[in-house]
């Protein structure tokens, strides 16, 4: 099973012959892309000014230096968004599905044509490697606007025998480990359904999100059925509070969806929330060892571990630890950390220093506690930006911290198992509840595992696949409500 890996022995000839025929030459993505000076609120249609007067920095975190200038809504730009929302309503609603659906076709489409430059905006703006803006970010923020196209003139197909009415106003906070994507997850069923929205992107990666807003503006979209105000948490916090909102969604973290809940509340406003995770993995010693491995390191170093369904607990049956321990360090040996922009890069720029900061806290104390780390990637490193190598932890006990909280960063927490039920229970005792992945050769097995296991969303013999036609969300403390599917389009109607 093992012939196609050579042993690690330091020194070898073999070695240094196999690192040197790998080393790759530079693939810089080299499409320009045009960078105002500083951006403004997009609001009734038009890019303006902030009542705030207040801008920031939007900063590349794979160099550090600041992309452009940024407006800061406050409560009063929240006031004018909200109020834009709320007068284009009853005509975005009133035009009918199949009005609404050539928008959504034409945002689609211009989503597909300026590919390249939205591509290299958000791995500029984020940090997340090139080949995945280019092959996952941006086709499925399309493929959202596609899908939900198709939905606008069918909702009442959707909803069997119910009459299917827009919510009305929707206030949708997003993270920054997928810019595009998540305003495409939010805005897309909202305005198949007739609503409109107040988008706020997160203050680190606003950038495609501002371009989305001129996509909005070449395909004439009516001025207020979108707003963007762009700010940090205050923002936000200001539109979760606001009483002329119908309906809030929300993705980030734990901590914030709580107190978003409690805005929410108040007024009785409708609530889809999507936050964290602690994902496991389970891998049985009947697996095909192979494609399991690049299931796990997809599943863990894919956008640096910023991935609210990350698989980052993974539990290997006992009798194959060994194996898959030196499975995994080779493959984390020879992953491209570094420059995002470059088509070899595997591992991007950690997205801003807080995280950074957080992420490296952990594996301390993973260590301080006593499990032993495994860190064997020793490619160079650009000079300069925010770098954290893949890694995971062995001897990691259930109590340990990195076991329980999520870390959102490229580092994988390993225990083992020795019975399926064993494996059920220890995947099941956490607060969360996002995601899950089996890895076997039995059926049987498979179907037991996916009953049983406690999350939202399930993968088989592979991860981290999505499409806009599959719910996607949690249970637990991951969140509740779905997106993507018919079940996403329930949050964004009234029967
Ligand atoms: P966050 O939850 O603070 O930020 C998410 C969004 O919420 C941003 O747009 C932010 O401006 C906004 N926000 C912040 N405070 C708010 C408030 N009081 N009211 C309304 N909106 C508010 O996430 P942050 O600080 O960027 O990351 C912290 C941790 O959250 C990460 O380390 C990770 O564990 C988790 N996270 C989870 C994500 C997921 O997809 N589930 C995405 C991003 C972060
Ligand atoms: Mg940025």
């Amino acid at each position: 099973m093992n012939d196609s890996i050579p042993e690690r022995t330091a020194g070898s000839t073999a070695q240094s012959v196999r690192e040197s025929a790998w080393e790759y030459a530079p693939a810089p993505e080299r499409t320009p892309v045009e960078i105002a000076d500083r951006y403004g609120l997009f609001i009734d249609g038009e890019f303006r000014s902030p009542r705030s007067r207040r801008w920031f920095e939007t900063v590349n975190p794979a160099t550090g230096e600041a992309l452009t200038k940024v407006a800061s809504g406050n409560d009063k730009d929240i006031e004018d968004a909200v109020a834009s929302a709320r007068q284009a309503l009853p005509a975005w609603s009133r035009i009918g599905g199949q009005e609404r659906a050539k928008y959504l076709f034409r945002i689609a489409r211009r989503i597909q044509e300026r590919a390249r430059e939205l591509s290299v905006l958000e791995t500029m703006d984020g940090g997340k490697p090139i080949k995945e803006s280019r092959d996952i970010d941006i086709p499925l923020a399309a493929r959202h606007f596609f899908y939900h196209a198709g939905w606008a003139d069918k909702l009442k197909w959707a909803f069997a025998g119910a009459t299917p009415k827009p919510v009305g106003v929707c206030g949708q906070i997003i993270p920054w480990n997928f810019p595009l994507l998540m305003a495409a997850w939010k805005i897309a069923p909202a305005l198949a359904c007739g609503n409109t929205c107040v988008l706020k992107p997160a203050e680190t990666t606003p950038l495609t999100a501002l371009r989305l807003a001129e996509i909005f503006e070449e395909v004439g979209l009516p001025p207020g059925v979108v707003n963007i105000v762009t700010g940090a948490g205050r923002t936000g916090q200001h539109l979760a509070a606001h009483d002329g909102i119908d309906k809030l969604a929300f993705t980030g973290s734990t901590e914030v969806g709580r107190r978003i809940a409690e805005a929410a509340a108040v007024g009785d406003r409708r609530l889809t929330l999507e936050l964290g995770g602690k994902s496991p993995h389970i891998i049985f010693a009947d697996a095909a060892l192979d494609q399991a491995i690049e299931g796990i390191v997809n599943g863990i170093w894919f956008n640096q571990g910023h991935v609210c369904c990350a698989g980052s607990r993974l539990f290997v049956e006992e009798s194959i630890h060994e194996e898959v321990v030196r499975r995994l360090e080779h493959r984390m040996a020879s992953l491209r950390v570094g420059d995002p922009l470059d088509k070899n890069t595997d591992i991007g720029a950690i997205n801003n220093p807080d995280q950074l900061e957080k992420i490296s806290s952990y594996v301390e104390k993973g260590q301080a506690e006593g499990a032993q780390l495994h860190k064997v990637n020793n490619q160079n490193l650009p000079a300069k930006g925010l770098w954290y190598r893949p890694c995971f932890l062995t001897g990691v006990q259930p109590s340990h911290v990195i076991a329980r909280d999520e870390i959102f960063g490229p580092v994988l927490a390993v225990m083992t198992f020795r019975t399926p039920e064993e494996a059920l229970k220890r995947a099941n005792n956490s607060p969360y509840g996002l995601a899950a992945g089996v890895w076997t050769d039995k059926g049987a097995r498979i179907f037991e595992m996916a009953k049983r296991l406690e999350a939202g969303v399930i993968w088989c013999n592979t991860y981290n696949q999505f499409d806009a036609a599959s719910p996607f969300g949690g249970i637990k403390e991951s969140g509740f409500g779905r997106e993507g599917g018919r079940h996403g389009l329930r949050a964004y109607v009234r029967l």
